[in-house]
């Protein structure tokens, strides 16, 4: 309580006059304001004592109260209160009731009107003292009066705020004067302030009193305005009435208009929380040094992932540009907080500002996307690159899993790649179609060579029977033709890096990538296998299928790559949602990924396979009798091993073969077969008679369909994967001499075919 009175005697200070600032310093000791009645207590006919007048409203004692003093004054006067005869006895100092209620008329409450006026609750206050005094129902004019008798909470009707957010106003407000009535900021402020309950700001006891030595009543004491005028409660406080504020201080022009944008923003943001924001001007929220936009509180500061590479000029700006900045707290006041200023960073910030892994992949995209986020609505800025949407998703580059391309160093009829991705065409590079149609073509000529090859050696097969070959035969032939597919790659390696402009291509790299082409293998090994068994020529088979292992395995250098660079890349999950070419790309990773598949299942497959086939024909007997023979005989763990390995496969093959022969006996009873397969039956290390004959060749046959089928998949996610590859590497892959290299990789592929057929 002490508090409050303190300030509005403070408040009110300025304007009282020097009289009553006397009276309430004396009377300002005892201030006691409960339980006190207002109604007179000695009434000597008509006149009463100052002491029992009610005491001064609260805005009568913030204005020149020289006329209300003089108004009192006239009817007070001194009096005999106690007669002994004719003598007095005792004179007082009384104030006649009836003066007064003419002396209160309208002229006099009429100067005191318009201050009084602007707050609802300081009228009412003085219309209740001026019903006491003089019994009036109107201040002013009859009437004026109406509706204050009934407050409630929703006369304040913009609704009040506690004083203490003038703490949130900058100086050059609260030191402000209203631009109109040249009236002080804090003296509009106790002019619209009241008080939870109302209160006393002096004697309490003893409101009025003649000064003998003024010659003047003075006020000892004055009633604060009460919240509960409004039959209403608020929390104890001092609080004053936003409307009477709002319209008695004049903000134009804005007093913080010179002194610097924190101030002018706290300003802005004290009159927009009090006020609304109909007293700023329309584009009042353009400059505001606020951290919704202009600033980025200091906490919240993050940098991308690349601040490793992030030069010292970039990382200091934070503490070049570190200021103050106002946060609006829940009720729309500013709240000082360290801030880093929005604009200044980003005028000395680009895309290029950062090098290193801030221009690589995922960090390039965090750190595209942080830079945007960060300056893209900063007026004037211009820091990213036209194609910085490209940027921020995986570019063509990103996505090729290896980090070399093929294409000329230095030619000036190559568009030079300034940044990755903005790739355009070029007259030098074949097109894409171009690069897969060399692919189609050796696949066609391989079969070609094949199938013809397959026709003359059936015509010679059908003279003798060719199994008499070399047992080791399929496994020379199959390397042989593996070779001469490496030799191929080798040599049109050799090729493009001897072309100028291509010295950078790396030999090994290429030659490995070249490996994974599709072949044509399924189908040589399926025409071999839809022949009549007399035609059958297993070694071809048997090699065709060895050298596709061979190739295979190397080419699983790159599939495996592939695929983890896309499971490390998030490729699998959606990273390539938003890619510029996003689809070849998938196609290219799928293709991967189902090549990876089919492996992995084509040799759980062969180990369930050769295990069937080796239980089926008990081979266990027949082996341990081997191996301690080898032990014995030879020294070399891996000669015994591919001996065993060439057994088996022989094994597999006359499975195959007695497969066939049984089929065909059911089929066309041909004396040649049987004959052969007599023939044949003396060769074999065991005897094909009894049960367990026909399951192990149906297991046998089993495989074989296996092995095609996980053939032509696989020669399938090939195609896809570089399908997808060269649509998605483009100029990046960009072979010289296409032409040649076709008939290179032709003429060894029809090589190869023809050594695998015979
Ligand atoms: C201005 O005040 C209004 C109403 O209180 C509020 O919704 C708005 O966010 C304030 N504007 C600013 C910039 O603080
Ligand atoms: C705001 O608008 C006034 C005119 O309406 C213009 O004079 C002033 O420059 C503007 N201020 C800003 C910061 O845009
Ligand atoms: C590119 O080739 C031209 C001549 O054809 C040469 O002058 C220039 O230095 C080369 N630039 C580079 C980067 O090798
Ligand atoms: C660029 O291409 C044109 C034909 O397209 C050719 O005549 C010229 O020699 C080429 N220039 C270089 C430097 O390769």
């Amino acid at each position: 309580m002490k508090i409050s009175s303190t300030r509005l005697v403070l408040l009110t200070a300025g304007v009282h006059g020097v009289a009553a600032r006397e009276a309430l310093q004396s009377a300002a000791v005892n201030a006691n304001g409960e339980g006190r009645t207002l109604t007179p207590q000695n009434n000597y006919n008509g006149w009463v004592n100052p002491e029992d007048l009610a005491p001064m409203p609260q805005c009568i004692a913030q204005q020149d109260q020289s006329t209300w003093l003089s108004t009192m004054t006239k009817c007070t006067s001194k009096q005999c209160t106690s007669h002994f005869g004719f003598i007095c006895t005792h004179h007082q100092w009384l104030t006649q009731l009836s003066c007064l209620s003419i002396g209160f008329s309208s002229d006099v409450i009429e100067g005191y009107l318009p201050y009084c006026g602007r707050s609802v609750l300081a009228k009412a206050q003085l219309y209740l003292w001026i019903r006491k005094i003089t019994g009036r129902t109107w201040l002013v004019d009859v009437g004026d009066a109406n509706g204050l008798q009934n407050l409630s909470p929703a006369s304040l009707a913009e609704g009040y705020a506690a004083v203490d957010v003038t703490y949130n106003a900058p100086t050059c407000l609260t030191g402000s004067v209203s631009a109109l009535s040249m009236e002080p900021f804090q003296h509009v402020m106790a002019s619209c302030s009241f008080t939870s309950t109302t209160q006393h700001t002096g004697n309490a006891a003893r409101p009025w009193e003649y000064s003998e030595s003024l010659r003047s009543m003075i006020a000892l004491d004055f009633e604060t305005v009460g919240y509960d005028l409004t039959r209403g409660s608020i929390g104890y406080g001092d609080y004053f009435d936003k409307e009477c504020f709002c319209s008695a201080f004049a903000i134009e022009p804005e007093p913080c208009s010179s002194s610097g944008q924190l101030d002018l923003t706290k300003e802005r943001l004290w009159i927009n929380a009090t006020c609304g924001s109909t007293l700023l001007p329309d584009n009042w929220t353009d400059i505001l040094k606020t951290t919704e936009f202009a600033c980025i509180p200091i906490e919240d500061w993050h940098w991308p992932m690349c601040v490793v590479d992030m030069p010292k000029q970039v990382i200091e700006l934070t503490d070049q540009c570190a200021t103050d900045a106002c946060e609006p707290d829940s009720s729309g006041y500013c709240k000082v907080k360290r801030a880093v200023d929005r604009a200044c960073f980003c005028r000395d910030i680009s895309y290029d500002s950062c090098g290193g892994s801030c221009q690589i992949f995922e960090t390039r995209i965090d750190y595209i996307n942080w830079l945007h986020d960060l300056c893209s609505n900063v007026q004037d800025w211009h820091g990213l690159p036209d194609n910085w949407r490209q940027l921020a998703a995986p570019t063509p580059l990103d996505m090729i899993p290896w980090r070399w391309t093929i294409k000329p160093s230095n030619d000036s009829n190559i568009t030079y790649i300034t940044r990755l991705g903005s790739i355009k065409s070029t007259e030098t590079c074949a097109s894409n179609e171009w690069k897969l149609g060399s692919f189609a073509l050796v696949n066609i000529a391989t079969f070609f060579a094949a199938f013809l090859r397959q026709r003359t050696s059936i015509h010679r097969i059908a003279r003798g029977f060719q199994w008499h070959q070399h047992p080791w035969c399929w496994f020379f032939k199959g390397t042989l033709i593996a070779a001469l597919q490496l030799l191929a790659n080798w040599f049109n390696t050799l090729l493009v890096q001897k072309t100028p402009g291509y010295e950078d291509v790396p030999v090994i790299q290429l030659m490995l990538l070249w490996c994974s082409m599709p072949r044509l293998a399924w189908l040589t090994i399926l025409l071999i296998g839809v022949q009549p068994f007399e035609a059958m020529n297993f070694s071809a088979a048997a090699s065709s299928l060895f050298a596709e292992v061979i190739l295979q395995f190397v080419s699983s250098y790159y599939m495996v790559m592939t695929v983890n660079y896309g499971r490390e890349h998030d490729f699998y999950f959606g990273a390539l949602e938003r890619a510029d070419r996003g689809i070849p790309a998938k196609i290219m990773y799928a293709g991967a990924l189902i090549w990876l598949f089919i492996i992995s299942l084509a040799l759980v497959q062969l180990i369930r396979a050769t295990c069937k086939v080796n239980r089926l024909t008990g081979s266990g007997s027949l082996d341990l009798p081997k191996w301690q023979r080898g032990k014995q005989t030879t020294s070399s763990i891996a000669e015994e091993l591919m001996a065993q390995l060439n057994e088996r496969c022989t094994r597999l093959m006359e499975q195959l073969a007695y497969y066939w022969m049984d089929k065909s006996r059911d089929s066309e009873e041909t004396p040649l077969t049987s004959s052969e397969g007599g023939d044949y039956r003396v060769y074999g290390t065991f005897s094909v008679k009894g049960q367990n004959n026909w399951a192990s060749q149906k297991a046998s046959v089993e495989l074989y369909a296996a092995t095609v089928i996980s053939m032509l998949l696989l020669w399938i996610a090939q195609w896809l994967f570089w399908g997808g590859f060269i649509s998605l590497s483009s100029e990046e892959f960009c072979p010289p001499k296409l032409g040649v290299l076709t008939a290179v990789w032709i003429a060894f592929s029809v090589a190869g075919a023809t050594i695998g057929a015979t």
